[in-house]
C-alpha cells in the first residue's frame, strides 16, 4: 500500500492504472468494521482500491465536533493495509482547500430534512468533497454505507444530475452484537450511555417486525413508538424520527406498499447518533 498527501501525486500513481477499474472508498478515517466492509466489496470488484481518509472541514457546521473528530492515521494505515487498499489517500486540508472555494455542490429536496434539516450546510459539504474526490481519482466504482442512507441518496442524486462517469454502490451497516451501528463517535459514549444507545436499533427492529407482522401499517404509528421507545431511555434526546419514500426522502402515510426509511438521529449527552432502516428493500 502507498500512502500519498498530494492529488498530484494521487493523479500520477493512477495515470498508469486508468484501463483497470478503480474503487474509491470515502472516509474521514478513525476505521472501523463499517469502512472495513466498504473495503472489502471495492477489493472483491476493483483491480484497483483507493481510501480517502480526510476530515472534511466543509461539512462540520461551526458548533460540531471537526476538532475534537477521532483521528489516528497509523492506524488508519494498518487497518486499510490488511484490508488489501493500494493507495490511502489522506491530503492535509491545504492539500484539498488550498483558498476558501467559493464554488459548491448543492442537492436540493433531498436535503431538507433528516440530518440536512438538523445540520444546515452539512450536505453541501458532503456533495463538494465527494464530487472533488471524484474529479482527483476519476473512479469506476464508489463505495457508501447505508448507515447514511441519505447521504447515498444525495451523492446518488448530484452522480446522475452532474453526470458522474461513476457507479455508486451502496454497502450494508455493519452493527455491534448487540445492534449499535458501528461509528468512529461510538468512542464518545460514556458506558452509561453506550449501553442505553442500543434503543436505536433495537426500535427499528421491533418496527420492522411489527410491519412485517401487520400489526403497523402507518408512518405515523412507526414515527409515535419510536418516540416512546428512544423517550424510555433517561439520557436519550431525539433529533429526528421520520419516515420517508426511499430515496426521494418525500413523506409518505403508509409503511407498505413502496420502499419507504425509517430514520433516527438521538443525542446522548454531546454525542449524536443516527441509524435507520429500509422497508420492503426490493
Ligand atoms: P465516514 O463517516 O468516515 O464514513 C465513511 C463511509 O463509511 C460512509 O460511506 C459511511 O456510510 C460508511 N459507514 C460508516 N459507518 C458504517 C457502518 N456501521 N456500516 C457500513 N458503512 C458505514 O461519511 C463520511 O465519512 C463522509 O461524509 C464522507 C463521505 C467521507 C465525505 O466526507
Amino acid at each position: 500500500m502507498k500512502t500519498v498527501e498530494t492529488v498530484k501525486e494521487l493523479r500520477s500513481c493512477l495515470r498508469p492504472l486508468r484501463d483497470r477499474r478503480i474503487g474509491l472508498v470515502p472516509t474521514m478515517g478513525y476505521l472501523h468494521e463499517g469502512h472495513v466492509s466498504l473495503i472489502r466489496k471495492a477489493r472483491e470488484e476493483c483491480d484497483v482500491v483507493v481510501l480517502s481518509v480526510f476530515v472534511n472541514p466543509l461539512q462540520f457546521g461551526p458548533q460540531e465536533d471537526f476538532a475534537r473528530y477521532p483521528r489516528d492515521l497509523e492506524r488508519d494505515a494498518r487497518i486499510a493495509e490488511q484490508a488489501g487498499v493500494d493507495f490511502l489517500f489522506a491530503p492535509p486540508v491545504e492539500e484539498m482547500y488550498p483558498q476558501q472555494p467559493l464554488t459548491k455542490v448543492t442537492v436540493s429536496q433531498l436535503t431538507d430534512r433528516l440530518c440536512g434539516a438538523s445540520r444546515p450546510g452539512h450536505f453541501d459539504g458532503v456533495a463538494t468533497v465527494v464530487a472533488k474526490l471524484f474529479h482527483i481519482v476519476e473512479p469506476d466504482r464508489a463505495y457508501f454505507g447505508m448507515k447514511d442512507a441519505q447521504q447515498v441518496a444525495v451523492v446518488e442524486q448530484m452522480v446522475r444530475d452532474l453526470h458522474f462517469p461513476v457507479t455508486v454502490v451502496p454497502c450494508p451497516t455493519v452493527r455491534e452484537e448487540d445492534g449499535l451501528a458501528l461509528s468512529s463517535r461510538n468512542v464518545y459514549l460514556s458506558a452509561e450511555e453506550r449501553s442505553q444507545a442500543t434503543v436505536l436499533s433495537a426500535g427499528l427492529r421491533e418496527v420492522a417486525e411489527k410491519v412485517k407482522r401487520g400489526e403497523m401499517t402507518l408512518a405515523s404509528q412507526a414515527i409515535d413508538y419510536l418516540k416512546r421507545r428512544i423517550s424510555s431511555k433517561p439520557l436519550a434526546r431525539i433529533d429526528y424520527v421520520d419516515v420517508l419514500a426511499f430515496p426521494e426522502l418525500t413523506p409518505v402515510k403508509e409503511l407498505t406498499g413502496r420502499r419507504v426509511i425509517v430514520a433516527v438521529a438521538v443525542r446522548f449527552g454531546s454525542t449524536r447518533l443516527i441509524d435507520n432502516i429500509i422497508l420492503h428493500e426490493k
